[in-house]
């Protein structure tokens, strides 16, 4: 009986133990996601997405897809692998409630050509416009990404990745539209993306 007693107490201190030493959200920004992505979202090399602003529900299903693999990254795969759904939620929440930032574009010639594949597309070679998913402010909706204000090397990276569907989770419609564009396209809508408010 006593054995019994001394074991649930056991049982429970142990539990206790492994709930303290899961680092908490600031932790896990300071020692890990900070690193790359900054500690208040704004990436600290343009080959990092910025986090800062975007979508809540994005941000939950890109770690979770991440975890699961589905979205394959050598770089994120380890840094998702321990953490819990408690913890991507609150990770998610943080990263989004932080202002965005915008970025300078030093040749700002194509950023009228960008605009117009943002806002039209290009219907002789069948790029479909991206507002007409990504919204017109390029916010993103609750499940779309928001593209304002991101890393333009990243934008751009992106929508090659999805062209060779190395960006290998949910790219039906995004293989679609990057096939189609070309690279001076891409590099159009990437730098217009970038600059956003
Ligand atoms: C060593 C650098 C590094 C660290 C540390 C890191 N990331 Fe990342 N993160 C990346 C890279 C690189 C990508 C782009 C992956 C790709 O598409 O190939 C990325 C992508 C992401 C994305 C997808 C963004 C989008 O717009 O689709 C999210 C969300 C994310 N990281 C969150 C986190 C969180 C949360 C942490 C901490 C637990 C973290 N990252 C730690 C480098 C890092
Ligand atoms: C039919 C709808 C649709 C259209 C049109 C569309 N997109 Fe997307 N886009 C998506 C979806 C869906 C995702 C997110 C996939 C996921 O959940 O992982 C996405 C993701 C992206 C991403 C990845 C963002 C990130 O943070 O990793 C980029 C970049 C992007 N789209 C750019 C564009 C551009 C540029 C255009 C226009 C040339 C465009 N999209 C048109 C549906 C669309």
């Amino acid at each position: 009986m006593k054995k019994r007693v001394f074991l649930v107490l056991l049982s429970l201190l142990l539990a206790q133990a492994a709930r303290s030493a899961a680092p908490s959200t600031a932790e896990l920004v300071s020692s890990r996601c900070g690193t790359c992505h900054g500690s208040e979202g704004v990436s600290t090399s343009p080959i990092f997405p910025s986090l800062a602003a975007q979508n809540r529900e994005y941000l939950v299903k890109q770690l979770q897809e991440f975890k699961s693999k589905k979205r394959v990254s050598d770089t994120m795969a380890p840094q998702v692998a321990d953490l819990t759904e408690e913890s991507i939620a609150a990770l998610a929440s943080f990263f989004a409630a932080k202002p965005a930032k915008t970025n300078r574009v030093s040749d700002t010639d194509l950023l009228p050509v960008g605009r117009y594949i943002y806002t039209k597309g290009n219907s002789w070679s069948g790029v479909p416009a991206c507002v007409s998913c990504h919204g017109e402010k390029a916010y993103g909706t609750t499940s779309l990404p928001r593209l304002a204000g991101q890393s333009s090397r990243y934008l751009l990276t992106q929508l090659k990745d999805f062209n060779q569907r190395t960006r290998t989770n949910d790219n039906e419609a995004m293989h679609l539209v990057a096939s189609r564009l070309t690279e001076m396209e891409a590099k159009a809508v990437a730098d217009y993306l970038s600059q956003l408010p």
